[in-house]
C-alpha cells in the first residue's frame, strides 16, 4: 500500500448515506454491493491474459488463497470510485486455472467515511483455531490493514462461504501499537510451532515485525528482521513463504519435485520498498534464509531484487499452496511513479494490471546463489493454434510475423533458445522488435552474447505515455549458464504489457508500454552468432481469457464487455487529439 499520507490527500469525495460502526458496511451510493462491477475487457490497452480491475483504479495484490475446491482467490486494492487511488476496497476475482478470471462482488468495505481497507493476507482455517468456524473446515480469515488518518490497524474478517462474503470481527482491532506507518500484514501457518505467523511493516522504521498467533485474534510479537537490504523511504507488503530449492545447479531442469532438495526449510522475505527503488518508485526485493517459527535468518547479507524493470510491485504468494511445491506469485505490474498517470485511466476507465501467475523457487548456482526463479504457470492452454505460428530454426534468423488477423487478442508467447554458445570467444545478438504498422511505433529487446551479456528492453519507442519517470529502457547482466551453454529468453505481449523470463526465470522483467497504434508485427533476428550455435525461435497466439473469441459482445459472469454508465471516463485529465495523455 502506498502511504497514508499521500492516500488521504487522494481521498474522493464521497457521499456516505449513513454513519455507521467500524465492522460495519459503509455503503456508498456508487459502490455496488452483492454484484460485480461490470467492465470493458475490449479496450486497445486492455490486457487479454493478464488479470485487470472491471474498472477504476487497483494496486497490490491481497488475500491470495487456493481454497478448498481449487480455486484461486485474488483480492486486491481497489478503489471503486475513481481512476485513482483512495477510498480502498478489496476488490475480488477467482480462477480456476489463474489466466480466465471472474469477476466477484467487492470483498471487504470500509466501514466508515475515512476508512480505508489496505493491504493485508488472507487464511483457511481448517482446525476452527480461531473459533469462528463450529462446523466447517474451510473458514477463511482475511487479515489486512485498516486506515484511518489516526492509525492504521490489523483487523480480521471471516468468510463462512469460501472468501466470497466476510463479516468483520467484533473485537477489532487484532494488533495496534498507535502508529500511523504499520501495515500490510501477511500470514502463513507454521505446522513445527503450531502457529500463525504474520509478517507486517513498520514502514517508515524499515523493520519487518514478525508477530505469532494460535488463533488469529491475539499477536504475540516474535522478532524484528531490521534495516536489511535497501530501505528507499519506506518498506511495504512484506511476505513470507516456504520455497522449494532446485538441487540440480543446472537451470535447465525442470520445476518438478525430484529435483527439489528435501527438508531444506528455505523461506523467502519478500519486501517491497517505495518510494526510493533504485530506478525510480516501487520495486520489491528479497531474502533467501531459513525461518524456525519466530526469527528469518538470511542466508547471506546480499540484497536481491526480484524484476529488473520498474512495473513490478507488492507481489504476494497463494497460501495454500504445499511447501514442497513451486510457491506461486502475482505482483501489481506498475509503478507508483506513474501508475495513477498512465493513458489507460482517460482512455479506457481503468488503471493497473497484475502480473502473470509465476511460479516460483529457489536456484543455487555459484554465479546465481538463492536466486529466485519466475517461470509463468503454464501458457499452453492458451494457444490459437496446435502448432506454433511462427517457428525458425535458422542460426541466421530473420522471421517476421504478422499477427493482425491471426490474433485478435494482440498477446503472444515467444521464446528464443540458442545452444552450443562457445566458452570463450561468443559473439553476436539476438533481438526481438513489437512493430505498430499504423504508427510505426516499437518495442524491442535483445541479448548480447558476447562481453557483459547483457539483455535489454527498450520502451522508448513506443509514443501513447510520456512522463520523466517513464524509464525507456532497463538491462540486466545475464550470464551464459557454463553447465548449458545455452541462452534462453521467453516472453508474453499483451497489449500494454510485456514480461520476459530469461534461462528459466533466472532474471525477469515486467514492462507496461502504452502505444497508440495497435502492435501487429513481430520480428525476431539474430546476427554474428559463432559458428555452431543453434537457434531456436517459436512464436505462439494466445485466446483472449476476457473476451470471447471473435465475438466481442459476449459477456461472462462479471465481465459485461458493454461499457456502463459508471466508466469514470475522462478522470479530469485530458487527452490530446492523437489520443495522448496530457500528463
Ligand atoms: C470451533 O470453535 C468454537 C469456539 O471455540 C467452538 O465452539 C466449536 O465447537 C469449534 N468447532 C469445532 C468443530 O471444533
Ligand atoms: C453446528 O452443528 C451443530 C450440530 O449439527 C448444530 O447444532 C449447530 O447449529 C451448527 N452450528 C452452526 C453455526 O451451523
Ligand atoms: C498515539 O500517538 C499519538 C501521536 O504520537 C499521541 O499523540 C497519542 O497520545 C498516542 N496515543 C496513545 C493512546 O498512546
Ligand atoms: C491442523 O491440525 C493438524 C492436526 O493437528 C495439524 O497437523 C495442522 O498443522 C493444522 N493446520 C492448521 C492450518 O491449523
Ligand atoms: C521492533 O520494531 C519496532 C518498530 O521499530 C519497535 O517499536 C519495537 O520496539 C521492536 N521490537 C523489538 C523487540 O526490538
Ligand atoms: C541436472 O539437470 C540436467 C538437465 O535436466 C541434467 O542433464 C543433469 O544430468 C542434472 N545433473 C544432476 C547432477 O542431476
Ligand atoms: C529461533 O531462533 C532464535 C535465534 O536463534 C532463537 O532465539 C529462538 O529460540 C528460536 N525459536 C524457536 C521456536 O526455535
Ligand atoms: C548454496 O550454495 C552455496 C555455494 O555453493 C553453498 O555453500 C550452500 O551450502 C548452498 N546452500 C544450500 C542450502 O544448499
Ligand atoms: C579468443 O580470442 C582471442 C583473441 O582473438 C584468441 O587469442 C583466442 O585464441 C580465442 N579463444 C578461443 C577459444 O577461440
Ligand atoms: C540488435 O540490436 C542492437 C542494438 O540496437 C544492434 O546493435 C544489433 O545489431 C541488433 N542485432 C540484430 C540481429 O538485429
Ligand atoms: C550466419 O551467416 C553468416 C553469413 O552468411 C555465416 O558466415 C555464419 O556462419 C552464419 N552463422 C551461423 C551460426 O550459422
Ligand atoms: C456472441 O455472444 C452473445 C452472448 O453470448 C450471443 O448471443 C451471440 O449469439 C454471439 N454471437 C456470435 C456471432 O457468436
Amino acid at each position: 500500500m502506498l502511504s497514508s499520507a499521500l492516500l488521504l490527500a487522494l481521498f474522493a469525495t464521497v457521499c456516505p448515506t449513513e454513519a455507521q460502526s467500524s465492522t460495519s458496511t459503509y455503503v456508498e451510493p456508487e459502490v455496488p454491493t452483492g454484484t460485480p462491477i461490470p467492465g470493458d475487457y475490449t479496450g486497445a490497452l486492455r490486457p487479454q491474459i493478464h488479470y485487470s480491475p472491471p474498472r477504476d483504479f487497483m494496486n497490490d495484490p491481497n488475500g491470495m488463497f487456493v481454497d478448498a475446491h481449487g480455486t484461486y482467490h485474488l483480492y486486491y486494492q481497489y478503489n471503486p470510485t475513481d481512476i485513482v487511488a483512495g477510498n480502498q476496497h478489496w476488490g475480488h476475482a477467482t480462477s480456476k486455472d489463474l489466466y480466465h478470471w471472474t469477476n466477484q462482488p467487492i470483498a471487504i468495505y470500509p466501514g466508515a467515511e475515512g476508512e480505508g481497507i489496505f493491504s493485508g493476507s488472507a487464511v483457511v482455517d481448517v482446525n476452527n483455531t480461531s473459533g469462528f468456524f463450529p462446523n466447517q473446515t474451510n473458514g477463511v480469515v482475511a487479515i489486512y490493514t485498516l486506515n484511518t488518518a489516526q492509525e492504521e490497524t490489523q483487523e480480521i474478517a471471516y468468510s463462512f462461504d469460501d472468501g466470497y462474503t466476510f463479516t468483520k470481527y467484533a473485537n477489532n482491532p487484532v494488533l495496534s501499537i498507535n502508529s500511523t506507518q504499520f501495515r500490510d500484514p501477511k500470514v502463513i501457518w507454521y505446522g513445527e510451532t503450531s502457529s500463525w505467523v504474520m509478517v507486517v511493516s513498520y514502514a517508515q522504521d524499515f523493520v519487518i515485525g514478525i508477530y505469532t498467533s494460535p488463533d488469529l485474534k491475539s499477536w504475540t510479537h516474535a522478532s524484528n528482521f531490521s534495516h536489511h537490504g535497501l530501505l528507499g523511504l519506506q518498506y511495504e507488503c512484506p511476505n513470507l513463504v516456504p520455497i522449494p530449492m532446485l538441487t540440480n545447479s543446472s537451470l535447465a531442469s525442470p520445476l518438478t519435485a525430484s529435483n527439489f532438495a528435501p527438508d531444506l526449510n528455505m523461506y523467502l522475505l519478500a519486501i517491497s520498498i517505495n518510494p526510493g527503488a533504485p530506478l525510480g518508485g516501487s520495486i520489491t526485493q528479497y531474502f533467501p534464509g531459513t525461518f524456525n517459527g519466530t526469527v528469518f535468518t538470511p542466508s547471506d547479507s546480499a540484497t536481491r531484487i526480484a524484476d529488473f524493470a520498474k512495473d513490478n510491485y507488492a507481489g504476494q504468494w497463494f497460501y495454500g499452496i504445499p511447501s514442497s511445491e513451486p510457491q506461486i506469485s502475482i505482483a501489481w505490474a506498475s509503478n507508483w511513479q506513474y501508475s495513477q498517470l498512465v493513458p489507460t485511466g482517460p482512455l479506457e476507465g481503468f488503471r493497473s494490471a497484475m502480473s502473470l501467475p509465476r511460479r516460483n523457487v529457489l536456484a543455487n548456482t555459484t554465479r546465481a546463489p538463492y536466486t529466485l526463479l519466475s517461470i509463468p504457470v503454464d501458457l499452453s492452454p492458451l494457444y490459437t493454434t496446435p502448432s506454433p505460428l511462427a517457428h525458425s530454426t535458422s542460426a541466421n534468423t530473420s522471421l517476421l510475423l504478422d499477427y493482425s488477423t491471426t490474433v485478435p487478442s494482440g498477446a503472444l508467447h515467444f521464446s528464443l533458445t540458442a545452444r552450443n554458445i562457445p566458452a570463450a570467444n561468443a559473439s553476436g545478438t539476438a533481438n526481438f522488435t513489437f512493430l505498430a504498422s499504423s504508427t510505426g511505433e516499437s518495442l524491442r529487446g535483445g541479448f548480447y552474447f558476447g562481453g557483459d551479456t547483457p539483455f535489454w528492453i527498450d520502451r522508448g519507442h513506443v509514443t501513447g505515455f510520456d512522463n520523466p519517470f517513464f524509464t525507456d529502457k532497463f538491462s540486466v547482466t545475464n550470464l551464459i549458464d557454463p553447465d548449458t551453454r545455452a541462452f534462453r529468453l521467453e516472453g508474453v505481449i499483451d497489449r500494454s504489457l510485456l514480461e520476459v523470463f530469461l534461462d528459466g526465470g533466472l532474471r525477469s522483467a515486467t514492462v507496461e508500454f502504452f502505444p497508440q497504434g495497435k502492435m501487429d508485427t513481430m520480428r525476431v533476428a539474430t546476427a554474428g552468432l559463432n559458428p555452431g550455435v543453434e537457434v531456436e525461435v517459436e512464436v505462439w497466439g494466445l485466446e483472449s481469457t476476457w473476451v470471447a473469441k471473435g465475438n466481442a459482445t459476449a459477456t461472462t459472469a462479471g465481465q459485461n464487455l458493454r461499457r456502463d454508465s459508471l466508466g469514470h471516463l475522462g478522470g479530469g485529465r485530458g487527452i490530446d487529439t492523437l489520443g495522448r495523455y496530457l500528463g
